[in-house]
């Protein structure tokens, strides 16, 4: 018999526990059901460029502990509108039908697309233009739908967490306000749970709209009480109330071209006026996305690329494994690609922090 011939793609931005990923999918395939696996190159750009290389069981071993990826990604390349330079201009194009096309040309049983949003949203339309496709959750940000949980959050969390906890010390010793932002585009999940897991007495997030009044009133509130340093956890997606998200730059030739970032610094001068108090702000930007996936995110990476190898052989095409109540599921990639999900106001979290007198910057 023929054997069965797959493709796998990482889009969008990287994130420990993408290469565990990879190497489940790869292994399990190989070792249990005797397919051949194929690495496209650099997300949707490999797709286009017709840029791949065959995987073997002894490529992806070892990887399993390694941050990014194997095979590059992109946040750029969108086979729907797909940047082309024209002298200075960029001009939009959609080549999906080369892109399908190429893969179509590999005789694949299924394109295996492992990415947040963007990327599955793009799955999604291969899909219904006709290639099998599923999809793996990634982001840092953990804001994909039909997911309780996506593998890459866990390891940022930790990587947050260890960032707040050395900034408290320091923010301790010298009496001051301290600022720490993360990333999370326009979500509050890593600020949520690496707030709470680092004792931010000030967690803002783009759910909750904040009030300068209200965080200088709490700041001012703990110096009275004795604690002469506060410590902010915000989001890079925050927004005062009324107001405007920080754009750090534009990225012209993405689909989705805002990168936020720099509202620590805003906060931060803010802060200083307000109260008067010495104040400073550290970005941890990309550093959530580096280096070694957590204990959790290997184990969910592993559990979830060898779902997704069952899924291949079911043909369980245009859908995406999910985590639901702690089980993994199969979910529509039409559900996925319905746009971001955010921290709902009643999440627990929000809750039990409110309830412990950590501010949001609302009341
Ligand atoms: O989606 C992952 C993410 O790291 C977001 O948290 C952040 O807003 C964005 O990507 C940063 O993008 P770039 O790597 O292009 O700066």
């Amino acid at each position: 018999m023929k054997k069965k011939k797959i493709a796998i793609l990482t889009g969008g931005g990287d994130c420990p526990g993408i290469n565990a990923v990879i190497r489940a999918v790869t292994k399990k395939a190989i070792y249990q059901k005797g397919m051949e696996i194929i690495g496209i190159e650099d997300g949707y750009h490999g797709m286009i460029e017709n840029r791949h290389r065959p995987l073997t069981y002894n490529d992806v071993s070892g990887i399993l502990t390694l941050g990014g990826t194997i095979l590059g990604t992109s946040k750029t390349a969108n086979p729907y509108h797909y940047a082309v330079k024209k002298g200075n201009r960029l001009e939009f194009r959609d080549v999906s039908k080369k892109a399908i096309q190429n893969i179509k040309r590999l005789g694949l049983t299924c394109l295996v697309c492992i990415g947040g949003d963007g990327t599955l949203g793009i799955a999604h339309r291969l899909f219904k233009d006709g290639l099998p496709v599923i999809g793996l959750p990634k982001t840092i940000d953990n804001d994909l739908r039909g997911t309780d949980i996506t593998f890459g959050f866990d390891s940022a969390v930790t990587i947050a967490t260890e960032g707040i906890d050395r900034i408290h010390t320091t923010a301790q010793s010298h009496q001051r306000i301290m600022i720490v932002e993360v990333m999370g585009h326009r979500a509050g999940w890593v600020a949520l749970y690496s707030g709470v897991a680092g004792g931010g007495d000030i967690i803002l997030i783009p759910e909750i709209p904040y009030d300068i009044s209200v965080i200088a009133e709490k700041v001012k509130e703990r110096n009275k009480r004795g604690k002469r340093f506060s410590i902010v956890v915000i989001a890079e997606g925050a927004k005062p109330r009324g107001g405007d998200a920080v754009i750090q730059r534009m990225v012209k030739e993405s689909a989705d071209p805002v990168r936020l970032g720099g509202i620590g610094f805003v906060l931060g001068e803010q802060i200083e006026k307000t109260t008067g108090l010495e104040t400073r702000t550290v970005v941890m930007g990309h550093l959530l996305r580096g280096g070694p996936p957590t204990p959790f995110d290997r184990i969910l990476a592993t559990g979830l690329g060898s779902k997704a190898v069952d899924m291949i052989e079911d043909k369980e095409f245009g859908t995406m494994v999910g985590v639901k109540k702690n089980s993994l599921v199969t979910v529509p990639l039409k559900e996925v690609a319905k746009g971001p999900k955010t921290v709902p106001l009643n999440h627990p979290m929000i809750k039990a922090a409110r309830s412990l007198a950590t501010c949001f910057g609302d009341e």
